[in-house]
């Protein structure tokens, strides 16, 4: 596997690959890497491509009061890890090199950006957008993967792609969790073991409401108020938000007749955690 923190030398890697034939694959993370960020790696691996996973904490996507500096760190250890995973490149450029002054210049998807998570947390997928361009730029991929776990960061970077036409095909990966349910996140380390412990109510409402709208529930603030109640019961958290929105372009929703996502950010302590399914409504139910 080949590593570099350097733009220039990550491309001559990429147009070596290029003038053989390969496509090229992104695979961008923050780093402190887990099976959810290695199956994009492995979805990555099945269509061939040279692949180049990135490990960069994105100053650009954190707010004033969030957890930029203690974001947990290791990039020895990720590197064994994507090394054995089959990455071809590891680019792990450092604040300097994608910043190397202050940034003026940057990418915001409108609409997407001011619900769920943009609500909560402004500027935060103008930071998402704006890195994830350089990354573009820098390793111009066929091919970028992104989890599902972060759904909307996926229909930001979809959106983004298609309006600006960027010649790339973004793929989007479904959600790794643990035994229990609790999805993969590099955040799980902070969760002290109660709120380990409280922290599947998170994935146990989500299956409660697709219970729900499986038996023919087809109100959106049924469904919602349903899932404040069992997490409100259940667990210390505080919700951010637990909402039903439209799965395409996340508009508001009354009555579930088209897919939809039902999304959840609930904060234990500091931690702050997202969850979500996207339902498909079945029209004879
Ligand atoms: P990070 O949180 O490290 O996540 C990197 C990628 O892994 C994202 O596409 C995310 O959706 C995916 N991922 C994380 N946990 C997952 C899980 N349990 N199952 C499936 N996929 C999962 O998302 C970011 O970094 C950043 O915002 C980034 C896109 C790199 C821009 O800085």
């Amino acid at each position: 596997m080949k590593r570099t923190s350097h733009i220039t030398e990550l491309r001559e890697i990429i147009t070596m690959e290029r003038s053989r034939g390969r496509k090229i694959a992104l695979v961008p993370t923050m780093g402190y890497l887990h099976r959810g960020h290695l199956a994009l790696v492995e979805r990555a691996k099945q269509t061939g491509a040279f692949i180049v996973l990135s490990i960069f904490v994105n100053p650009l996507q954190f707010g004033p009061n969030e957890d930029y500096s203690r974001y947990p760190r290791d990039l020895e250890r990720d590197s064994n890890l994507v090394k054995a995973a089959g990455v071809d490149a590891l680019f792990h450029p450092t604040s300097e090199e994608m910043y190397p002054r202050p940034i003026v210049t940057y990418v915001e998807v409108g609409q997407l950006d001011t619900v769920l998570c943009g609500a909560m947390r402004p500027g935060h997928f103008r930071g998402v957008a704006t890195v994830v361009i350089k990354l573009f730029n820098i390793v111009q991929p066929d091919l970028a993967f992104f989890g599902q776990k972060d759904y909307q960061q996926y229909l930001v970077i979809r959106r983004m792609v298609s309006d600006l036409n960027l010649p790339i095909e973004v793929c989007p990966v479904a959600i790794v969790r643990e035994e229990d349910g609790l999805a993969l996140s590099s955040r799980n380390v902070f969760l002290t073991s109660e709120q380990r412990q409280e922290a599947k109510v998170l994935s146990q409402s989500l299956n409660e409401a697709e219970t729900c709208l499986r038996a023919g529930e087809r109100s959106a603030r049924v469904i919602e108020e349903q899932l404040r109640d069992r997490i409100s019961r259940q667990c210390h958290g505080i919700i951010d938000y637990a909402e039903v929105r439209d799965a395409e372009d996340l508009s508001e929703v009354t009555i579930i007749e088209r897919p939809v996502l039902i999304a959840l950010a609930v904060k234990f302590g500091s931690t702050r955690l997202i969850d979500n399914k996207i339902m498909e409504v079945d029209p004879h139910v």
